[in-house]
């Protein structure tokens, strides 16, 4: 099959929801400027990806001759490896620059990398930073497309894809309207948690943040902005350290990890002591509808933020999470790389545009 027969066999299965709409974005540097109708077309551009990966031979040349380098200033290991082998199921020629070997340790700024990985052939930078919005600056700086893979406590675009897709997934009829989704953790700390207010919001969901006050600091106020209608079509979402208050009744009960390494002292007593209050337990589980899935973004804590049974329980779509990572970057790195566009001018009759 040649690459634009299977780009356009991907857009096929595109449901009428989403046909008509075009990818126009450059970069994903956070999913607050993607629409609610281009989010639903990342969500069926997966489908499409699963499909791939379901076959034996899980490779397709969509991207064949793109090259796609990864750079981590942050370690990870779900967020790299998954962008790494999305490319590499597409064809992308992939580089991965582990900044700890390169000359970034020789005091190379983070604009010389981009502007020497470009003079190297980069074509789609998928990247890591501690720092909140060092994407952007690479965006401004970098000719091709940046994936923001998490910066600093702001955001990580590409988990909570992952997340909405994971969730519609078991959800009946794939609709989180009126859903409720709980996120209880080190929500201060957390760009998964950021990155998530802004698309399950707009999936309608009820979204509650939980955890100590500590950990939520200026949440309430975002929340109540959020309510007096900041984001016309976005649902709004609650605040609160009542545990019990949060988990009852509720669709998806996600995990976040205690960031100890972006944490100063006075924030949490021990963490014991939070295992002990907030700790996602069997018990405190069971106060979700019996068929909630239980969601962590990873790394996790055992133990802390969540109980070893309750991790591998059968509610648990953790590792359903990682394994849809695979396919929601697939998705992405197919759409930023214009091959959704070229496979439209494809079935239009109309090549050429594909080109431009
Ligand atoms: N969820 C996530 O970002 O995991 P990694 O840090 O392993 O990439």
């Amino acid at each position: 099959m040649s690459v634009d027969t299977e780009a356009a066999a991907l857009v096929r299965g595109s449901s009428s929801s989403t046909q008509g709409v075009v990818w126009r974005h450059r970069h994903l540097l956070d999913v607050d400027v993607v629409s609610w109708p281009e989010i639903d077309l990342i969500m069926r551009t997966t489908d499409e990806m699963k499909g791939i990966l379901a076959r034996p031979i899980r490779k397709v040349p969509a991207l064949n001759g793109r090259r796609v380098t990864t750079l981590f200033y942050e370690a990870s290991t779900r967020t790299r490896v998954s962008f790494e082998t999305a490319a590499r199921n597409l064809s992308a020629d992939v580089v991965s620059v582990a900044t700890a070997t390169s000359s970034v340790t020789k005091g190379e700024s983070l604009v010389d990398t981009i502007r020497t990985l470009e003079a190297l052939g980069a074509e789609i930078l998928g990247m890591r930073h501690s720092v909140s919005g060092a994407p952007y600056l690479a965006a401004e700086v970098f000719g091709g497309h940046v994936l923001n893979g998490g910066d600093g406590w702001h955001a990580h675009p590409t988990q909570a894809l992952l997340d909405l897709y994971t969730m519609r997934q078991h959800l009946p009829s794939g609709d989180l309207r009126g859903r409720k989704v709980v996120i209880v953790g080190d929500i201060l700390h957390s760009r998964v948690a950021r990155s998530n207010i802004w698309s399950l919001t707009a999936a309608g969901a009820d979204l509650w943040l939980c955890g100590p006050a500590t950990l939520l600091r200026g949440m309430d106020c975002w929340a109540t902005a959020w309510d007096g209608g900041a984001i016309p079509g976005h649902g709004r979402f609650n605040v609160t350290s009542d545990v019990q208050e949060a988990l009852r009744d509720a669709d998806v009960v996600m995990a976040l990890r205690i960031q100890r390494e972006r944490m100063q002292g006075g924030l949490l007593p021990s963490l014991r002591e939070y295992a002990a209050r907030f700790g996602l337990n069997a018990e405190r589980v069971s106060l979700a509808k019996p068929e909630a899935i239980v969601m962590h973004p990873g790394p996790m804590n055992e133990g802390v933020e969540i109980a070893p049974d309750v991790a591998v329980s059968g509610r648990a779509v953790i590792t359903e999470q990682v394994a849809n990572g695979v396919a929601v970057r697939m998705a992405l790195l197919y759409l930023l790389a214009g091959a959704h566009e070229a496979a439209h001018a494809h079935e239009a009759g109309n090549p050429g545009e594909a080109s431009r």
